[in-house]
């Protein structure tokens, strides 16, 4: 396969009339943009999680879940870098192509990178075309508020669905100081509600509330018409999204509070390699049965 293409993803003609969870003939049923607007409306919970490489996300996709993001926090999780800035367009398609090969029917959304799309509109809407025609991105993610709706609207005009992303935005870490919970003043309130809605208007297909009080992610919830995802943001949005190394605990740091440790993939990990290394050591690993031979009849 050349590096510019990718394997298609299999598309039921009816997906789009169906809310995602549904099947048709057994066979799952694509989970689309139309239809997480549909799980909206039916008051059905969208399941979001990151997936940075093909083993883990043909897992996600075969258990069911809804969208899966290829996030810029793959820098920090599987290049170990200290925040999200430095990844670059190239890594993320390569990461973003690995995924895609895995995924039949979750939607693929991909991150856009610091630096592709802050420099101005153009080479944002380029770089966008690059996730869908070079690593087959269904969708990209870009952070900011109302200052980027120009952009999503050129975006959504070029036929690129986009996914906003508002309140703690790790690309703004510096203007931030930090990663900090925000929307926690009234004006800071009333900035978020004045992005979101600015962000809808501009075509957004839907928007991730991240860090921000559960009240305000409420509220927000209830005025767009936009699904919102989550993550530290509370129970109320029409979906969540977690880090997937955050939930296997597959970090090195306590988790953020509003991380649920779904299993513990680092002690598993250890204990399965450490078991290897004493077999090794021990030279009980390989045995007779697991020893390739030399045909009968040809002797050394
Ligand atoms: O990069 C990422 O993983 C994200 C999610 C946390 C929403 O942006």
């Amino acid at each position: 396969m050349s590096l510019t293409t990718f394997e298609p993803v299999r598309h039921d003609s009816a997906s789009t009339e169906r809310a995602a969870s549904s099947t048709s003939n057994g066979r799952p049923v694509k989970v689309t943009v139309p239809s997480l607007q549909q799980k909206k409306l039916l008051h059905q919970p969208i399941s979001a999680v990151t997936a940075y490489d093909y083993a883990s996300a043909r897992i996600i996709d075969e258990a069911g879940l809804d969208l899966i993001l290829v996030g810029d926090s793959l820098a920090m999780v599987m290049q170990g870098q200290p925040n999200t800035l430095a990844i670059t367009l190239d890594e993320m398609l390569l990461y973003t192509r690995g995924v895609r090969r895995a995924v039949q029917r979750a939607l693929l959304v991909a991150d856009m990178p610091y630096g592709s799309y802050q420099v101005d509109d153009r080479d944002g809407v380029a770089n966008a075309l690059r996730f869908v025609k070079e690593a087959g991105a269904e969708a990209v993610k870009i952070e900011g508020g109302a200052n980027r709706a120009t952009l999503a609207r050129r975006l959504t005009d070029a036929e690129i669905p986009v996914m906003a992303h508002i309140g703690l935005t790790p690309q703004s870490i510096h203007r931030m100081g930090g990663y900090r919970v925000q929307g926690k003043t009234l004006a800071a309130i009333d900035q978020l509600r004045h992005d979101a809605l600015a962000l809808q208007q501009a075509g957004c297909f839907a928007i991730v509330l991240e860090g921000m009080p559960r009240e305000l992610a409420t509220i927000l919830t209830a005025e767009l018409d936009i699904p919102t995802i989550g993550i530290g943001a509370g129970p109320d949005c029409d979906g969540q999204i977690l880090v997937l190394h955050d939930m296997l605990s597959l970090t090195f740091s306590p988790p953020t509070k509003f991380v649920r440790r779904y299993a513990d993939l680092g002690a598993a990990i250890r204990e399965a390699v450490g078991a290897y290394k004493t077999d090794v050591e021990a030279r009980s690993f390989p045995t007779e049965e697991e020893s390739y031979h030399l045909p009968s009849g040809i002797r050394l």
